[in-house]
């Protein structure tokens, strides 16, 4: 058998043997002389970075992102400056709860991480597939997300902690309601819509600002997986999703989501009849309706899983000109926790990786640290303000200053309705669906062994409508509280 090319050490020399180790003698032992099988070994055991500790399982892909709307008069977001224009783009979809290897058809939100290339640097939109979220405050999600990770002893998931911890967060009931409907379990990654969840904020050349938020709305249609037919997939092919997505893209068949923004002016948010940054409630679209923007396609798989998929960094403060944050407090700790995530996950140079680094030019006074694996500025101006010429700031792309008042506190959001929007989210359901929407969540109430757990939540259900909580407490076999009728 003839080769075109010889195989090399990590450091390039050409490798005698790749079958047999060095050994005193046939039978050995080993020797430590055999620096390519150390090398093989050590560098085996650092194959793995750590899992990302939410979201772990996901699937990415390449695609575009083209503009079919002017939007000019609400942001200066160059992506967005003309009809027409194409922005390349990177996607990871996940799972949240479940590891690495965990399976794609269970019952979770699903992640929808948009990496946008545009000229002015990279801008990430870090969505799921529901519009809003179980908390509304940074400070609940480390605790959230331990009820849905596994128990510190039995190593289980644990249903207790589940419904213990929502029974207590009221403001999580929409969307629990949501992840129980039949959209609990999108039929593949294609078949689902995506939401940026949180109020962003635009800004125009003028300097003039709009609250949005963002939908996706997917060109395949809405399909779902029963929770007989997700748990049957789950033991079939755990990787159900995963491979969907990747054959779809293989045999040409792009998916592609339309892309619309609701649109809100500022100073409607002092007056709309709730908090317009609390990430558990949706904007009505009567009051605030869907203005296209754009379209996204994807049409290329990755070449690497662990250099694309595994090494994408996302995260909620990647903006660009144009875009700017809200003072959502969800929002406001995400600003922390992606970019800390990062450089723990992947280290501090993670944005110099191809898959993370811009497409335009990166110029700035960063140097060093691990893994520097560019040219680390070579000898370029190193400090700033400088008299050398070195990349200066450019005031014109500051952000646009906002109003702030009130007293510096541990404060709720004024607004504490919590069940306004699940009853109507209830209500709009046809018949069928409440049928399912009721047996997944006595389902999974089911395993829950403390009664007054179950009794709390049966009332969050029954203030958000009276069918809601009276049919979830016959499918458990109790009766509404007294104090919640
Ligand atoms: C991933 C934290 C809320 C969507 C992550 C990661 C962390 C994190 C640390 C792993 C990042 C990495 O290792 O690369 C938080 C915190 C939240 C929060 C502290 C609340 C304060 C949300 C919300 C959404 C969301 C509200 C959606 C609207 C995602 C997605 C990923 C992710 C899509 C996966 C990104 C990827 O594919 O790499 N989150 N999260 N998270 N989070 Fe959150």
């Amino acid at each position: 058998m003839t080769k075109d090319k010889k195989l090399t050490t990590s450091w390039g020399a050409p490798v005698g043997d790749n079958q047999n180790s060095i050994t005193a003698g046939s039978r050995g032992p080993t020797l430590i002389q055999d620096v390519h099988l150390l090398e093989k070994l050590a560098h085996f055991n650092r194959e793995r970075v750590p899992e990302r500790v939410v979201h772990a399982k996901g699937a990415g892909a390449h695609g575009y992102f083209e503009v079919t709307n002017d939007v000019t008069k609400y942001t200066k977001a160059k992506f967005l400056s003309a009809v027409g224009k194409r922005t390349p783009l990177f996607v990871r979809f996940s799972t949240v709860a479940g590891e690495n290897g965990s399976a794609d058809s269970v019952r979770d939100p699903r992640g929808f991480a948009v990496k946008f290339y545009t000229e002015d640097g990279n801008y990430d939109l870090v969505g799921n597939n529901t519009p809003v979220f179980f908390i509304r405050d940074a400070i609940k999600f480390p605790d959230f997300i331990h009820t849905q990770k596994r128990h510190p002893q039995t190593h289980l998931k644990n249903p207790n902690a589940v419904w213990d911890f929502w029974s207590l967060s009221p403001e999580s009931l929409h969307q629990v309601t949501i992840l129980m409907s039949d959209r609990g379990i999108p039929a593949t990654y294609r078949h689902m819509h995506g939401f940026g969840s949180h109020t962003f904020k635009w800004v125009n050349e003028d300097g003039d600002g709009v609250w949005i938020k963002y939908h996706f709305k997917t060109e395949q249609g809405i399909k779902n997986l029963t929770e007989e037919v997700g748990t049957r997939i789950a033991g079939e092919n755990p990787d159900y999703h995963t491979e969907d997505l990747f054959n779809a893209i293989e045999n040409g068949d792009f998916p592609a989501w339309k892309v619309y923004v609701q649109i809100m002016p500022l100073e409607d948010a002092d007056s709309y009849r709730f908090d317009p940054f609390d990430v558990t409630k949706t904007w009505s679209q009567k009051d605030y309706p869907l203005v296209e923007v754009g379209r996204m396609v994807l049409d290329k798989n990755p070449e690497n899983y662990f250099a694309e998929v595994e090494q994408a960094t996302f995260s909620p403060g990647t903006l660009v000109p144009g875009i700017d944050v809200s003072p959502d407090k969800m929002l406001q700790g995400r600003l922390f926790a992606y970019a800390d995530a990062h450089r723990y996950r992947v280290g501090a140079n993670h944005n110099a990786l191809p898959i993370n680094r811009p497409k335009n030019e990166v110029n700035n006074y960063q140097r060093d640290g691990q893994m520097r694996f560019d040219h680390n500025g070579g000898g370029s101006t190193y400090y700033e303000p400088n008299s050398l010429n070195g990349p200066s700031e450019s005031p014109e792309d500051k952000q646009a200053g906002f109003p702030v008042t009130g007293v510096a506190e541990s404060v709720s959001y004024d607004h504490n309705d919590h069940y306004t929007q699940a009853g109507d989210l209830y209500r709009l359901l046809s018949k069928d669906e409440r049928k399912r929407l009721v047996k997944n969540i006595v389902g999974a109430m089911e395993p829950v062994e403390s009664e007054e757990i179950k009794l709390r939540q049966i009332g969050h259900f029954y203030k958000a409508d009276p069918e809601y909580g009276t049919r979830i407490a016959e499918g458990l076999g109790l009766k509404v509280p007294a104090e919640v009728k």
